[in-house]
């Protein structure tokens, strides 16, 4: 058992080995431009591409429009993470549920729909628990210190924070802006720590106009968003502003930056709205695409024999909401358009 091999072929195994390494080294250094930056998500459905099993975003008729079946995706398309990965010119990441060793090298995706900063109405992990995913990783060397200081991070959160809130005080807003204070605080927290994990560039989101979600204007007929709502969307958003120019000044540069969903949110859904009263085969922005049947079902519900619970519109390309909470892909895209300037700050600041 101890057969010598011959030194030549040893020879050339060696050779051929030395080859490998050559052409593997050339295949990386091709590609650095492009691994060189990796997107890592956190927060909830806003962003999340596919952590949540057992959503109804892995039922039909979500992702009909793309990638044309159920993919996790809270929307019948892209969400804005792929947005913000097609700005960054780099792949969706993949979901963290999803994780495979092959590809990593687009960065991952955290991010869990239905949870929040705090613990919310479902059992997912809340954002400390997606970050304390994300040290693991690193401990693990699975990303090294330069991956990460040429990546980018994108936060969401804080809209199911605020469900569980007025789910919980029965719809009123009394002691909301002590809620919003903590809030603002945890999620501040967590900002600093996916900074000290090493990411240069965080974009946090703004929280959205949450009166204009149809959950809170089908009470009038998706006719008017409500303003006390809004209101509540505002302060937090102020406040929000105020710890991540803090953080900023704290660092000395500006690490963060905000995508402002609120106002890009109420100016396209204004936009829309000119246009649906000019034309009215258009959709009302506020009304959703995907709905159920009854105030029992919601989008994606089947009933026990696995018949239909819900209806989808004819043109979900012409919608603005998805379901009661969520976007369409056509109503992202438009928001993303209306958020590019900002990206660009976080572009800009790798030359
Ligand atoms: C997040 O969840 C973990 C595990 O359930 C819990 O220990 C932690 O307190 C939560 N963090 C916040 C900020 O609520
Ligand atoms: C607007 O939201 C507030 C807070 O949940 C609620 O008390 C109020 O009834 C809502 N207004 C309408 C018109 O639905
Ligand atoms: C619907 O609106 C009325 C006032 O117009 C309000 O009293 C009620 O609480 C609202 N219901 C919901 C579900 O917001
Ligand atoms: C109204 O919008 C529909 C859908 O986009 C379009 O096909 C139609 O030409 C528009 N009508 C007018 C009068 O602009």
């Amino acid at each position: 058992m101890t057969k010598q091999t011959p030194l030549i072929t040893r020879l050339l195994s060696l050779l051929l080995l030395l080859f490998t390494i050559i052409i593997t080294a050339e295949g990386t250094s091709y590609g650095t431009y492009d691994n060189r930056m990796k997107l890592f998500v956190f927060g909830d459905s806003y962003v999340d591409t596919g952590n949540y099993f057992t959503s109804p975003s892995y039922k039909l008729p979500y992702g009909i429009t793309f990638p044309g079946k159920p993919s996790g995706r809270f929307s019948d398309g892209r969400v804005l993470t792929d947005y913000v990965a097609s700005f960054l010119n780099i792949k969706s990441p993949r979901p963290y549920s999803l994780k495979k060793s092959s590809e990593l090298q687009y960065g991952m995706n955290f991010a869990y729909g239905g949870t929040g900063v705090f613990h919310t109405l479902i059992d997912g992990p809340n954002m400390t628990v997606q970050i304390d995913t994300f040290e693991k990783l690193i401990q693990q060397n699975v990303y090294t210190k330069p991956d990460l200081q040429s990546s980018i991070s994108l936060v969401s959160a804080a809209g199911n924070d605020y469900l569980k809130f007025f789910v919980k005080n029965g719809r009123s807003t009394k002691g909301v802006s002590k809620f919003t204070a903590s809030l603002v605080k945890q999620l501040s927290l967590n900002l600093k720590r996916i900074q000290s994990l090493g990411i240069n560039k965080i974009a946090i989101v703004l929280l959205e106009p949450i009166g204009c979600l149809p959950i809170a204007t089908e009470n009038t007929s998706y006719e008017k968003c409500n303003g006390t709502l809004n209101t509540v969307a505002m302060n937090h958003n102020h406040l929000l502003l105020q710890a991540v120019e803090e953080l900023n000044k704290e660092i000395g540069k500006s690490v963060f930056v905000t995508l402002d969903l609120f106002n890009s949110f109420l100016s396209t859904i204004a936009s829309m709205q000119r246009n649906h009263e000019a034309n009215s085969t258009l959709m009302n922005p506020l009304q959703p695409c995907c709905v159920g049947v009854s105030s029992s079902y919601y989008c994606g519900s089947v009933d026990e024999k696995g018949a239909k619970k819900y209806s989808v519109c004819d043109k979900p390309g012409l919608s603005f909401y998805w379901n009661n909470f969520h976007p369409s892909q056509n109503g992202w895209h438009a928001v993303y358009k209306r958020v590019q300037s900002s990206l660009r700050k976080i572009e800009d600041k790798n030359l």
